[in-house]
Order: C-alpha cells, then structure tokens, then sequence
C-alpha cells in the first residue's frame, strides 16, 4: 500500500502541505500486514508527518488501545511519561497508552501543545479513538505557525513583548485529584510520588516555585518559559498561554491569573479574545471515526478537545 493522500472534507490546503495528511486504509482486515507495512514505512511515514505536521489514519485494523500501541511500536516511536502533565488520565496498556484528558465531557479544554509548561515536551503526541461521541468530543488542530502570525497581525508590540518576555504558569494542585476539573491532577499523580519531600524534588528539578497551601494542595509557579520558539527556522506559538487563560478555571485557579509575563503582568484580554476569534480560520475539527489514529508533531500543531454527549473513549501517547 502506497503513501497517499486521500482528502476529507475538513481538511486545509496550505500550498505544499495538506492539514491533516489523511491515509486511508480502505478497510483492509489483516493486522499483521498493517504493523509490517507501518514498520517497513515508519520512516517515510515519520517524513509525511513532518511535511504536513499531522496525519490521519483512517480505516485500519486498529480495534484497541493495545492495536495503537503495536502500530507506534511498529513505527518505533520512543515513548515518554507523562510526568508533569495537568490532566487526569489513567494508564491503559502496560507501557505507553493511556486515556486522553479525563476531564468533565461537558467542558471544552483550549488549544495547547503537549505539556508546553515543561521543559522537555513531547516531540510528538498520538490520539486513537475507541468510542466516538454521540455528539462533539472532536480534538480540533491547528498549526503553531498560524497562530503566532494570527497573534503578531492583531497586536504585534504586545506580541513581541510577550515574545521577549517569556512567561510564567500558575496552578494550584489538589493532593487528591479532582475529576471534576481539566487541570485536576494531583501532585501526587503530577510528580509520580507519594510525599511532599519527593514533589520538591521533582519541581526543583523542574525550576518551579512552590508554596504548600493549607489543605495539602500545592501552589506551583514555574520557571520563565519562552512563549514563542523557534522550531526548523519557523516561529511557533508554542505555549500554554491560550490553554491557561482560557481554560485553567477551577475550584482552585482563575485562567486569567494562571499566566503572567516575566514581570507579573497578565495577559491582555482583548489580544486573547481576538486571537480565540481569529484561529477558527485555521481550525480543523473532524468527527472521530472508531479506529481513526492521529499522529501530530507536538513541536508544530497545537490540539484541544471539543465539549461532547454519551460515552467517548480517545486513547494518547506522546513520544520523545
Ligand atoms: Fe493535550
């Protein structure tokens, strides 16, 4: 089976890419066949994704969360913990899958490049979807690139500032994580440890300031982090500002007041409610069909996921 392009409906056309590249399986049933071809192709693959910065696999023998994992072993991705993340999730397969964010169905959760507010992001996040949503529950892309010119066009000396300034992140985190919100994650599960000497070790070494609050939770304040990188000679809005104003909202954190510049100011709020109008011009949002697997590359697409009805079931991974 050849590598090819077989366009969907919702799919953007940016002269010498396409976004996402969709490769249609048309339905073939042989799972070994399928885990050779991604093997013997993994590097024409990986090429495909680096083109067009995402892919979408329809229509393969993909029926499990463990047919995900064999199909990014057969690709030989390296897989990552997900140390440091925000979201719930629970570990599915033994090594690298787990379910993607757990958080409220009736929430939506804002674009964002996985675990930006680390040092040492995922290069690569992998979505596969078990159980399609009766209604929504689509995980909306962009790419990076757009949203940094998007955000330059509408106040380019705020941009610049922020460029220059880097940022911080703000969140208070539960001892026991709280389902009820997208950022819920304990630092318990956030930190892979079970005492508060061993959460200060693990945000030392990730240059976060913390303060131990009365009930256990922990106020963490990260490090000055670039707001916009460059990625292959190309600026991107690599970050997670838009996802901490927009959507860091709980029993706990205020979106607006969980980002600052380097000098503590917010970020300006008509700059943010215009670029969350603009970037729908770019926005690719499809239906998931069961089976379907989306590769994107963390350093460029920036991912988020509808609101949605009924049981949905979407599996991740991200790899070095
Ligand atoms: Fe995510």
């Amino acid at each position: 089976m050849e590598i090819k392009n077989t366009p969907i409906k919702e799919q953007k056309n940016y002269g010498n890419s396409v976004f996402p590249y969709v490769i249609n399986g048309e339905n073939q049933k042989e799972k070994s066949e399928f885990l050779l071809w991604v093997q013997q192709n993994k590097e024409a693959l990986k090429a495909t994704l680096h083109q067009n910065d995402a892919i979408l696999f329809r229509n393969f023998p993909i029926q499990s969360a463990e047919d995900f994992e064999k199909m990014l072993d057969a690709a030989e991705f390296e897989n990552m913990d997900y140390m440091g993340g925000a979201a719930p999730r629970t570990q599915v397969t033994k090594s690298r899958i787990l379910t993607s964010n757990e958080s409220p169905a009736s929430e939506a959760i804002p674009f964002h490049h996985e675990m930006s507010q680390v040092p040492n992001p995922p290069n690569y996040i992998f979505f596969c979807c078990g159980i399609s949503a009766e209604k929504g529950g689509a995980t909306p892309i962009i790419r990076s690139k757009r949203v940094y010119e998007q955000f330059q066009n509408i106040n380019a000396e705020f941009a610049n500032k922020v460029e220059q300034s880097g940022v911080r992140y703000i969140r208070v985190m539960p001892e026991k994580t709280d389902a009820d919100s997208a950022i819920g994650r304990s630092w318990k599960e956030t930190f892979q440890c079970t005492s508060k000497e061993e959460a200060e070790r693990k945000m030392q070494s990730l240059g976060m300031e913390y303060q131990w609050l009365e009930d256990n939770s922990v106020k963490t304040t990260t490090a000055i982090l670039p707001a916009i990188r460059n990625y292959q000679d190309q600026k991107m809005f690599f970050n997670s500002i838009y996802a901490a104003y927009h959507g860091w909202n709980d029993a706990r954190n205020e979106g607006h007041k969980s980002v600052t510049l380097a000098d503590g100011a917010y970020i300006d709020d008509t700059v943010m409610n215009t670029l969350t109008e603009k970037m729908k011009e770019d926005t690719v949002s499809f239906h998931w069909q069961e089976g379907d697997v989306l590769w994107i590359n963390n350093n460029t697409v920036l991912h988020s996921r509808e609101p949605y009805q009924g049981a949905r079931k979407v599996y991740a991974s991200i790899a070095k």
